[in-house]
């Protein structure tokens, strides 16, 4: 499975039957987006969340669902995601709330809605994030070794790469990137940083390709999984997606849809085993839903994305354990 977000945001031709033909025609290409409104169905007058609102794309068209009766209650942990996307959605019933996806379940409890219709989590990087090199989370554009969402807290990816040991930060580059040549990269990074920390992205890229000296033929650059493998650590992108997926069913009434696309096999399996273990959830994609060949000529962010869906079902008819499984 490929599991690497593409540093790439050529948006390509958009064909005017998708929802896509609603979009500012700049900037992040929301994947999926037939799919996500097939499975999320959203309709008049419904509340929806949209955990992850990145540039706007998917809260756009759900709110243009539910209409000026319904509500899209749209969260990011990126304070500038926020201020980019709201001026795309004015007119639209959408309230954007600066928050980690996690805290869902309070955000709904002091708002005092006891469950949505629907949710959508579209997880990982937008491309206006990449794109922004002061943001320090491109290998291709030179800027600090930030990589933090919310740039109002937590530690940068230098603070990781100049001073976890060897170990620590080749099984992090290990297990976050998949990366086999890990041991190496850590080695390289180490001996570097004895003569000079590392300050910026540039920096760390050259590294990490004169550790992998061979030319990787899948044709991604060197540093992709390593950023990645950062990206994900410095931001505690799966303990948060945990924390989240854990309560989800405590957010969606009964007969709602939470639909979530992943981009990296660890998050996909998380999804994977809360819709597949969990006594709340019937699942509707037995097995996750890619893009098509002509969404990813278009959009390449789409070529790693893995979409499940899965309804909320009634409590007062919890499925059954039988056999290892619910059902
Ligand atoms: C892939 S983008 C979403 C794109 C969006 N669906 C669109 O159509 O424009 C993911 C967004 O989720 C945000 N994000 C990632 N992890 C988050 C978390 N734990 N809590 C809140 N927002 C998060 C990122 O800041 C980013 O803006």
């Amino acid at each position: 499975m490929d599991t690497r977000e593409t540093e790439s945001t050529t948006p390509g031709n958009i064909t005017p039957e998708t929802p896509q033909a609603d979009l500012p025609p700049a900037g992040h290409i929301p994947v999926l987006p037939v799919e996500v409104m097939a499975y999320l169905n959203p309709q008049s007058g419904q509340t929806v969340v949209d955990a992850t609102l990145g540039a706007g794309g998917h809260s756009l068209l759900i709110a243009k669902a539910v209409g000026p009766t319904g509500k899209v209650i749209a969260l990011d942990h990126d304070q500038s995601m926020i201020d980019r996307a709201m001026p795309r959605l004015a007119g639209y019933p959408v309230e954007a709330i600066h928050a980690r996806y996690d805290m869902l379940p309070e955000i709904l409890s002091t708002k005092a809605i006891p469950g949505v219709d629907g949710l959508l989590a579209d997880l990982g990087i937008c491309s206006e994030q990449l794109d922004a090199a002061d943001r320090g989370f491109s290998f291709s554009r030179p800027g600090p070794l930030d990589m933090r969402m919310d740039q109002s807290r937590g530690q940068s990816a230098s603070d990781l790469v100049n001073h976890l040991s060897e170990y620590d930060l080749a099984d992090l580059i290990y297990r976050y990137g998949e990366e086999r040549f890990s041991r190496k990269i850590a080695r390289y990074i180490v001996t570097r940083r004895g003569e000079r920390r590392f300050e910026d992205t540039a920096d760390l890229a050259s590294v990490v390709r004169r550790a992998i000296p061979r030319k990787d033929p899948s044709g991604i650059h060197p540093a992709t999984r390593t950023f990645q493998a950062l990206r994900i650590a410095v931001n505690d992108e799966l303990n948060a997606l945990e924390g989240f997926l854990g309560r989800l069913h405590d957010c969606i009434k009964p007969g709602g849809v939470a639909v979530v696309i992943s981009f990296h096999s660890l998050e996909d399996r998380l999804v994977k085993n809360t819709f597949r273990q969990s006594e709340y959830w019937e699942i509707l994609t037995k097995k996750p839903i890619m893009a098509s060949d002509e969404e990813q000529n278009i959009n390449p962010r789409s070529r790693s994305a893995r979409l499940r869906a899965a309804r909320r079902i009634d409590p007062n008819q919890p499925k059954v354990y039988q056999g290892g499984k619910y059902r």
